[in-house]
């Protein structure tokens, strides 16, 4: 069993397959050619059978496969893994009919699509994310990036995968903060879309919480459509792509202050938490619907008490990218499933929402 979703307009158009167990070399056949080169990305704590797997099949399709691995983390998306794995394919003689195939979280796919993006003007990647943000939030939509010293994502390209494998079974070694990093992810696109939705993830949380296989494949291609539809519309951030940034404002500032203590999942669900209170009060977000952001945010365990002062977070809120001249762009809910972006004059107003 597999769903299937297109995502994008003519030409980038491309497919993202969901299911368990999808790495066969049926489902590779679309994309690999006899004698074609592949380099294989990857970081170390991907499973290494199931990485054999894909080699194995991708080589019984005639493809000549290079292995890449970089360390785990953020800063593995640097300026100096970006010219070293340009490197590697020049002195291995890839050509632009060659491919990368990212096999790994959002660290692993940004910096090989951004390297797909570049190298000769640009070289065919498939994606085969393998962390629950890559699957539900990373690997769709064409963003792909690098990191500077200044600021993360500041270096990048929008640039379209030939396809996106999404297999499931990838979820089993993932580590509990990675995986419910995701989910808040996945939460995020019900609050901005679908009510129904939330009240589903409401009521099998329990079952999503224990990586439930059937649950977690219809929650992750409901996730994918939402992500989907909106990307395809606004395929380079000029309107209502901003609304996939609903909780990342002040998400994003959290994440600057706390570091790697917090990641990007947790991240966001605390801020979607802060920003919905601001909705309630600046856009008469419902109650029933405020109570329902605060139940489920509860149940997926997002319910600690932060030690962070407004004063600490401001400066931060200050620099988000979405901001236009003296205005704080702050993604916020009439209701679920229905967004508008405020524009802030004063961010001292936002102080009294941090008590
Ligand atoms: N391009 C986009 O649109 C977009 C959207 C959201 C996030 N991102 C980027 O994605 C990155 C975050 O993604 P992430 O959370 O996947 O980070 P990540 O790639 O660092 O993965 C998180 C951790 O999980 C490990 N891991 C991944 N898959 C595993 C598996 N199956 N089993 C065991 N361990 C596994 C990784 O090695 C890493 O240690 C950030 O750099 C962020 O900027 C990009
Ligand atoms: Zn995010």
């Amino acid at each position: 069993m597999f769903s299937k979703i297109t995502i994008g307009k003519g030409q980038s158009k491309y497919d993202v397959i969901i299911g368990e167990g999808l790495c066969t070399k049926a489902n590779f056949q679309k994309f690999v050619t006899k004698d074609q080169k592949i380099l294989l990305l990857s970081d170390r704590n991907i499973p290494r059978k199931k990485i054999a797997t894909i080699k194995k099949n991708l080589k019984s399709l005639g493809a000549k496969v290079y292995d890449y691995e970089i360390p785990p983390g953020e800063k593995s998306k640097s300026f100096n893994n970006f010219e070293k794995i340009h490197n590697f394919l020049s002195t291995n003689a890839f050509l632009r009919s060659d491919a990368i195939l990212a096999c790994g979280g959002g660290v692993v796919g940004d910096l090989a699509g951004f390297v797909a993006s570049t190298y000769m003007r640009g070289i065919n990647y498939i994606q085969i994310p393998t962390s629950l943000l890559a699957q539900v939030d990373s690997s769709v939509g064409g963003k792909t990036a690098i990191n500077l010293k200044s600021g993360k994502n500041l270096v990048g390209a929008f640039y379209n995968p030939k396809g996106v494998l999404i297999d499931t079974e990838f979820l089993e070694s993932l580590g509990a903060r990675e995986f419910k990093s995701g989910l808040a992810e996945i939460i995020k696109h019900a609050l901005i879309d679908n009510r129904n939705f939330a009240k589903y993830l409401l009521k099998y949380s329990k079952e999503i919480l224990n990586r439930d296989s059937g649950h977690l494949n219809k929650i992750i291609t409901r996730s994918i459509k939402i992500k989907a539809k909106i990307v395809t519309k606004d395929e380079k951030e000029q309107g209502i792509r901003a609304f996939l940034n609903f909780g990342h404002t002040v998400g994003h500032a959290l994440e600057h202050y706390f570091g790697s203590k917090l990641m990007h999942g947790e991240a966001v669900a605390y801020g979607m938490a802060y920003e919905a209170k601001m909705s309630l009060e600046m856009l008469k977000l419902k109650k029933d619907d405020f109570q329902l952001i605060q139940e489920l945010l509860e149940k997926f365990e997002f319910n600690k008490q932060l030690k962070v002062s407004f004063n600490e977070l401001k400066p931060f809120i200050k620099i988000d990218k979405k901001n236009t001249s003296n205005l704080v762009n702050l993604v916020q809910l009439k209701a679920i499933g229905e967004c508008k972006i405020v524009a802030i004059k004063n961010i001292n107003s936002l102080k009294k929402f941090f008590n």
